[in-house]
């Protein structure tokens, strides 16, 4: 009999990939997700039923039989610092069903350096490892640093800024760094994890660490724009991304993403996990990056239920 696991949304964007490793290692995959379109790849291979977080008894029936429930349940900054707590309570009642359905490993994927950061985002993660560590199951915490690959949201909006705008304003000096990881390795490490024994913490970063200013100016020549990068005071480059975040209606920054961006909160302190090149990477998506704007919003916005609107 194949092992079964569960993935919290298979069919969006970490959990596709997470999907995709534990079919090809023959394991049967399920998921719990309000996203009705599958990958076309995905199609047919993943048993799907509502992340209904008021029908507990709904979430234990789904879970029961499965080995390992894989989380990325989450939201993003733009809903309000008040969505968090809902955020967790919800997790939390999703950990509880996984108990009472005989899960045997959860892996949770939460954020690298996230004890480090006051801001809701950060704390609210922080809570949920802890109530992770303490719900009396095993598991594998993994904490990405910032997850690129097709289909992610910052990298590609930056390429998209670059793209429609003769101007992109640095903010401060550029010189933070960050350490991006591709998304399969998140899910490598993930699966790899899921397999695992121990109680673990682990981080999922890349090889490469990057200057903010380098990865812009990579990004810039990639896809081959002509604006002036301008290093500017924190202040103006929010300015500026609010007068961007007007024309597509979406918070494009936020002070606290930038204050923990500029605390160099996406890079870690362990030896990298991730074996995938940025540089290399990049190249191949040349074509493809910042055509379209990405909304994290908007991408999950249909299927909102009331406790968890985005802010205005
Ligand atoms: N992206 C990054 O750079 C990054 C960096 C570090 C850590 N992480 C963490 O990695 C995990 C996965 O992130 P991701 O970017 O891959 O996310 P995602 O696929 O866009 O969403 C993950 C899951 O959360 C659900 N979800 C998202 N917003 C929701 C909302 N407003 N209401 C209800 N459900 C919502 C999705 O539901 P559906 O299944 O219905 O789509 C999906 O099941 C998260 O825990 C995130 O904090 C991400």
């Amino acid at each position: 009999m194949a092992r079964v696991d569960v993935v919290t949304g298979a069919f969006s964007y970490t959990g596709s990939f997470i999907a995709r490793r534990l079919l090809a290692a023959g394991h049967q995959v399920r998921t719990l997700t309000n996203n009705p379109s599958p990958p076309p790849d995905l199609a047919g291979k993943v048993v799907a039923a509502p992340l209904d977080f008021d029908d507990a008894d709904g979430l234990v029936r789904f879970m029961r039989g499965a080995d390992t429930l894989y989380n990325t349940y989450w939201i993003h900054s733009n809903y309000g610092a008040g969505a968090f707590a809902d955020a967790v309570l919800r997790s939390r009642g999703l950990f509880a069903a996984a108990r009472a359905a005989g899960i045997r490993r959860l892996v949770h994927i939460s954020i690298a350096n996230s004890t480090a950061s006051a801001h809701p985002y950060y704390a609210s993660k922080a809570e949920l490892e802890e109530a992770l560590r303490s719900a009396g199951m095993s598991y594998g915490i993994v904490r990405p640093t910032l997850v690129y690959g097709e289909g992610d949201v910052l990298i590609n909006n930056i390429a998209w800024v670059l793209r429609h705008f003769p101007i992109f304003a640095i903010p401060g000096d550029g010189a933070y760094r960050l350490q991006p990881v591709h998304v399969d390795d998140v899910a490598a490490i993930a699966v790899t994890a899921g397999l695992a024994g121990d109680n673990i913490t682990i981080d999922a970063a890349g090889p490469d660490i990057l200057r903010f200013e380098q990865l812009v100016r990579l990004l810039r020549q990639a896809v081959g724009s002509r604006s002036v990068l301008v290093k500017t005071s924190s202040a103006l480059a929010l300015a500026g991304a609010r007068v961007a975040g007007f024309i597509v209606r979406d918070a494009l920054l936020t002070r606290e993403q930038l204050d923990d961006l500029r605390a160099e909160l996406l890079i870690s302190h362990e030896p990298p996990r991730g074996t995938i090149r940025f540089m290399e990477w990049l190249p191949r998506q040349q074509e493809f990056l910042g055509l379209r704007y990405a909304s994290a919003q908007t991408r999950h916005q249909p299927r909102l239920s009331p406790l968890v609107r985005p802010a205005r």
